[in-house]
């Protein structure tokens, strides 16, 4: 979602006349698009920003002004701390605010005495509303149909610093998918923190939810792979279930966090779903297409995870066999439930079992890219690789494949036979 946010930044900056720089030096105006969810990302923050006024000092004594701004989510939950931490820093907007960053722009030039602008509202109006024309960022585009969460799961803070759940209405969607297309994008991601929650209005005033619109999104000209990212079990409607059936460029992967195989966990976690049920839909979604490629979340140490309850996500692991995974050390959020419970577990604890269980998922993961080995997959190529001739794509499964191939082919889908397989890489030769 930063990545998405990040892009309408910078549509918003090109419009009022900046231009991106890969030269920090270069740059009159430092953003930082900050995230929330553990400890480690916030913190990493402030280290970037004592660096950036570094770099600004230096610009100063040329004569340089430069504008230090942060948006996201560290700025909704720290909101006026990070200017006391750091008071160099020009401007703080939440992550629902920051389609006010040329007016906050105007706002400081135009001031006479240097004041910091934090604004970490709520808004009622919706800050999509207020964004200039999208852009495809590239063969592959996010887009955000969703933001917010109603869910409240105890150890996290999306609830907190992305607020309720808002879904943009259809038309919107389309048109903003329309745009990538026309700009060259061939896959769109569609996003939100809870994206198949998804309840947006049509154009009739009807509210409409994530299947529908899959549906009209795979009816677009030129849209050649639908995504859906992050999606919570309790709200996979057997209508979008049925969309991996029906839906040919709907690709054959779906990340679906499970975070604990305890049931007695996933309750104090407050998720709204058990292991059970939670196998259940996995085995709906591979009657409903069998070459489905699973991915999930993971925490481990959530307060009083014992022994027996983290052997019980390991066996879900095994029976789910994830192609790929993203796993976590619980990490205590100011704020939320969790982080006043009583039964923390151990630092040590939870680094020995965020080790076991990342084997394990490696394990799968590259069983999995090695039984791909000999099997032809189309490859969205989308970036130059290192080695000259050479582009980086994904298949269908998000996997990286490296392949040798004309340069002409960037942004465009080939098919490839796959030679090799690592746990995070393919490579193959252009058929
Ligand atoms: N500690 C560790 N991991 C967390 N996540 C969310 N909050 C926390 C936390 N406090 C993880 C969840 C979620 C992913 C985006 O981040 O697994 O699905
Ligand atoms: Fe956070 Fe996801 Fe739970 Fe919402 S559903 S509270 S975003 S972990």
């Amino acid at each position: 979602m930063n990545v998405y946010d990040s892009s309408r930044i910078s549509d918003m900056l090109q419009k009022e006349g900046y231009e991106p720089t890969v030269k920090q030096t270069e740059a009159d105006i430092v953003l930082f698009n900050t995230c929330h969810i553990r400890e480690k990302a916030a913190e990493k923050l402030f280290s970037d920003l004592g660096r950036a006024k570094l770099i600004a000092d230096e610009r100063a004594e040329h004569g340089k002004n430069t504008v230090i701004g942060v948006v996201g989510c560290v700025v909704q939950a720290e909101d006026t701390q990070i200017i006391k931490r750091a008071p160099f820093v020009d401007f703080a907007l939440g992550p629902l605010m920051y389609h006010k960053i040329p007016e906050v722009l105007h706002q400081i030039k135009t001031n006479k005495e240097r004041q910091s602008v934090v604004n970490t509202d709520f808004p009622a109006e919706s800050k999509f509303d207020y964004l200039p024309e999208n852009k495809a960022q590239g063969a592959c585009s996010f887009l955000a149909i969703q933001e917010g969460c109603n869910n409240f799961c105890t150890y996290c803070v999306v609830p907190y610093t992305r607020g309720v759940e808002y879904s943009r209405p259809v038309a919107e969607v389309l048109t903003e998918a329309r745009r990538l297309l026309d700009t060259g994008t061939l896959e769109i991601n569609l996003l939100g923190q809870n994206v198949n929650s998804y309840h947006g209005e049509d154009e009739n005033g009807h509210e409409r939810d994530l299947a529908y619109l899959l549906h009209r999104v795979a009816e677009l000209d030129g849209i050649k792979r639908i995504r859906y990212t992050t999606s919570y079990p309790a709200d996979m409607s057997d209508e979008l279930i049925a969309c991996h059936k029906d839906i040919p460029t709907l690709m054959p992967y779906l990340h679906l966090p499970i975070q604990s195989g305890s049931d007695r966990i996933l309750k104090a976690m407050n998720r709204r779903h058990t292991s059970g049920d939670y196998l259940r839909i996995v085995e709906k979604l591979k009657k409903a297409n069998p070459n489905i490629g699973m991915s999930s979340d993971f925490i481990v140490g959530f307060p009083g995870e014992t022994d027996a309850d983290f052997r019980q996500t390991l066996d879900v692991v095994n029976q789910v066999k994830y192609i790929q995974a993203f796993s976590f050390k619980y990490s205590r959020r100011a704020g939320t439930p969790a982080a006043v419970m009583d039964n923390q577990v151990e630092e040590k604890v939870k680094k020995e079992r965020l080790e076991i269980l990342q084997n394990l998922l490696f394990d799968y993961q590259t069983e999995f890219n090695r039984n791909c080995v000999g099997k032809v997959m189309p490859v969205l190529l989308e970036q130059k690789g290192r080695h000259k001739g050479q582009l980086i794509g994904r298949t269908p499964y998000m996997q990286n494949l490296h392949v040798e191939t004309n340069g002409a082919n960037l942004n465009k889908i080939i098919e490839v036979k796959v030679a090799e397989a690592t746990t995070n890489s393919l490579t193959g030769k252009e058929i």
